[in-house]
């Protein structure tokens, strides 16, 4: 049956140049379907003589078996092909080593303002802040910083220029955190004005400030904490156990001394700067400025209208890059604006 070996090799041939299942299908429709070849055949043969019926059903039949098993052998191959299309699309290399999530960690400076708060917010200060722009009033007339002096010099502040090019009235780029101590007074009288007697004020406020400097020990932006104490009874007996206490934890070290140097704040009267030493290690012995303080120039209450009869206290602003120097032992200040990793990951 020559005939039936053409249409074997024929569907096998046809199955074997189809890529796509859906069209196999249909390929095979036209050999197995109902108006296949091999079922033409099939129904051929009730015109067959009875005697040639048998051997002539048997040989349709082989060929529709060899089809049949072209067909399926197809399908296989042609799902086999897609699985591993799949496979290699979705192929996971588990050798490959792994990204792995960098665990960040924060700044050194952040760590230690975060300890300056949670200290402070321990014997009742809250935490304020303000804007980094800053107001003329605000970061120098009302801190009873007259037009002449000298901290008010271009060479020492950055003033900010308007759209046209010249230097905007008045805008700069606060040079202390003392202007906040400014803002909180004046909210405070605002939300107080009706009472009789004003509640205390007792408040730090973290921030970043800008100078014209550049050098191992002094960055043009850096950072300061400035505190504010003022009541009716306050005094800088209450300074001094406030700072020292303060050090003292923040250092978790009991020996540590503290001094009080006379100095000049126009907006604190008297004044002082703060200078701490360590008295074992390896800094055992050197004193380090680290803070400016004083009491309240009445000028600077009356500038916020709190009456300087009445109401008195301390502010303190101190350098928390230089506190977080003497406790991690860094010996360049710069390092900690670089931003150089190497450095950095030593503190997470
Ligand atoms: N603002 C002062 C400075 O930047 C520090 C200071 C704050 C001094 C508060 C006295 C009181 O140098």
């Amino acid at each position: 049956m020559h005939n039936l070996d053409q249409i074997v090799h024929a569907a096998s041939a046809a199955f074997a140049a189809t890529d796509d299942p859906d069209v196999l299908e249909q390929v095979k429709a036209s050999y197995l379907g109902k108006s296949g070849e091999i079922t033409g055949l099939l129904k051929e043969l009730a015109k067959l003589p009875p005697d040639q019926r048998k051997t002539a059903g048997a040989a349709i039949n082989h060929a529709k078996d060899a089809v049949e098993a072209a067909l399926a052998a197809r399908r296989e191959a042609l799902r086999q092909r897609a699985l591993q299309a799949r496979l290699a699309e979705e192929a996971l290399d588990v050798t490959l080593p792994g990204r792995g999530q960098a665990r960040g960690g924060l700044h050194p400076v952040t760590r230690t303002l975060e300890r300056i708060e949670a200290l402070f917010a321990s014997i009742g200060f809250e935490v304020a802040d303000g804007p980094e722009i800053e107001a003329d009033f605000q970061n120098f007339t009302a801190l009873n910083t007259p037009v002449d002096h000298p901290a008010r010099s271009m060479h020492d502040t950055f003033y900010l220029q308007d759209e046209a090019g010249g230097m905007a009235e008045g805008v700069l780029l606060r040079t202390h955190t003392s202007p906040i101590q400014v803002r909180h007074m004046q909210a405070h009288v605002a939300r107080h004005a009706d009472r009789e007697t004003m509640p205390e004020i007792r408040v730090i406020a973290p921030g970043r400030v800008y100078r014209v400097d550049s050098d191992a020990t002094h960055s043009p932006m850096f950072h300061q904490v400035e505190g504010l104490w003022i009541g009716e009874n306050v005094s800088f007996a209450d300074l001094k156990g406030v700072i020292s206490d303060f050090l003292r934890r923040f250092f978790e070290n009991d020996d540590l001394q503290v001094r009080f140097r006379p100095s000049f704040f126009p907006f604190t009267e008297p004044s002082a700067e703060i200078d701490m030493a360590f008295m074992s290690g390896t800094l055992k012995g050197r004193w380090l400025e680290i803070a400016g303080c004083g009491m309240v120039h009445p000028n600077v209450l009356r500038h916020v209208n709190i009456d300087p009869e009445k109401y008195l206290g301390f502010a303190f602003g101190m350098g928390p890059d230089r506190l977080t120097m003497l406790r991690y032992g860094v010996n360049d200040l710069r390092l900690f604006f670089d931003g150089d990793l190497r450095f950095l990951r030593q503190f997470v």
